[in-house]
């Protein structure tokens, strides 16, 4: 009989054991054993000493290859079937995620895992947040035929998803399936439902058997007995919705229809992973413009946030990266804003308005060519506090 060899793998500061099955024996071994053998690259086998005590002996990490599955190989994606393809799949799987994405990795691993358990997930998060181009790089990396439907923009539940009956003069009347039928029925389809949060409620009730794990069919017709359409096998729905983090609610979706999914939630960007992310993408526009961009944006976030909030929406990523985008074709920053962020903000109230507030602060960061006026006194002051 073969000992059981395990592999270390390090997750965050936690060094964890598997073994080629993807059995977790972390509790088994201790903490300096499992932080050595991963440092020196080595596995570890279980063994029995004379007095028939277990103990852990590193070996080379060929016994445990010996012993476990092919190394996943990241350029032949394809749907893990065995528990420790799995593992490595989700685990190895941040290096799917396009870098032009801004999401945290226990994010993108936990999307990552639910698409491969088959879960319906919907993803949340305010608007312009990133939700629909997470939910679409996630289709990209499972490498899983795809189908792809706004149900925002649909004004016909029904021809979307079930299809329309036309009459013929040769064929009569007769009924052509939509592409949403073809969609599920097809294996291991990932089904992207975008603006599912703003669909017809027409269609979140036809969706409502499609996504329930008991029932995973698609009724036809709205007679009960009528013809169903069964969603094939490892089919996995991703959708999007336009929720504020702040409410995970029933306010907008109905709440039967949101129980049929896990969430996931898209994080706001914090100030320095949207410079960040605007530096990735316009790396040839002055880093300062950029940073004032990413500043001001995070300060209208907090702002709106705050209960004595001066403006009641913060400006979205989509926004920032707009705004990146003008002056990387040579607006100003007042320029940019004035078409792109006063708009968003109303001008009722005059000088109380929300978009004097916003104007006020765009204002300060204004530059005449020197940084040193990005900040109004009070905030240098403020900054100088304890220096
Ligand atoms: N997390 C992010 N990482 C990278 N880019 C982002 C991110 N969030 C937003 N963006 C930028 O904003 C644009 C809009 O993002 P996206 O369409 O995914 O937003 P959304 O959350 O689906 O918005 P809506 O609720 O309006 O549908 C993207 O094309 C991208 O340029
Ligand atoms: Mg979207």
């Amino acid at each position: 009989m073969n000992n059981i060899v395990v592999k270390i793998e390090k997750s965050g500061n936690r060094y964890n054991a598997w073994d080629s099955d993807g059995n977790k024996f972390t509790s088994e071994i201790g903490t300096g054993t499992r932080k050595s053998a991963y440092e020196k690259g080595m596995a570890l086998e279980k063994r029995v000493n004379k007095s028939g005590n277990p103990y852990w002996w590193k070996v080379p990490m060929s016994e445990f290859e010996a012993s476990s599955a092919p190394v996943f190989d990241v350029s032949s994606v394809d749907i893990p079937t065995d528990h420790a393809e799995v593992l490595n799949f989700i685990h190895s799987s941040y290096g799917l995620k396009p870098k032009g994405l801004v999401m945290k990795e226990l994010k993108w691993k936990y999307l990552v895992r639910s698409a491969v358990r088959g879960k319906n997930i919907l993803m949340t998060g305010p608007a312009g947040c990133g939700k629909t181009m997470a939910a679409k790089s996630l289709v990209n990396a499972l490498d899983r035929p795809d189908f792809y439907f706004n149900l925002g923009a649909t004004q016909d539940p029904r021809s979307t998803l079930i299809g329309n009956t036309h009459f013929d003069k040769k064929k009569g009347t007769y009924f052509s399936e939509s592409l949403f039928v073809k969609a599920i029925s097809t294996p291991n389809a990932v089904i992207l439902l975008d603006e599912l949060s703003r669909a017809h409620p027409d269609a979140w009730n036809i969706l409502m058997t499609v996504l329930d794990n008991g029932q995973r069919y698609l009724r036809l017709d709205e007679a009960d007995g009528s013809e169903t359409v069964k969603v094939a096998e490892g089919v996995t729905f991703v959708a999007t919705a336009n929720i504020g983090n702040e409410y995970t609610s029933t306010r907008v979706m109905d709440k039967a229809l949101m129980d049929r999914f896990i969430i996931v939630e898209m994080d706001v960007l914090t100030d320095d992973e949207e410079h960040g992310l605007l530096t990735y993408m316009f790396p040839h526009v002055d880093g300062e413009l950029l940073k004032a961009v990413a500043e001001i944006s995070h300060l209208t976030r907090t702002e709106s946030k705050s209960d004595a909030g001066k403006i009641s929406n913060g400006i979205s990523t989509r926004t920032s990266v707009e705004l990146a985008g003008l002056l990387f074709d040579g607006f100003g920053l007042d320029e940019a804003a004035e078409v792109t962020v006063y708009p968003q903000y109303s001008d009722d109230g005059g000088v109380d308005s929300e978009r004097t507030f916003i104007k006020q602060l765009v204002q300060k960061y204004i530059s005449d060519g020197s940084s040193d006026d990005l900040f109004n006194e009070d905030e240098i002051e403020s900054n100088n506090v304890g220096a």
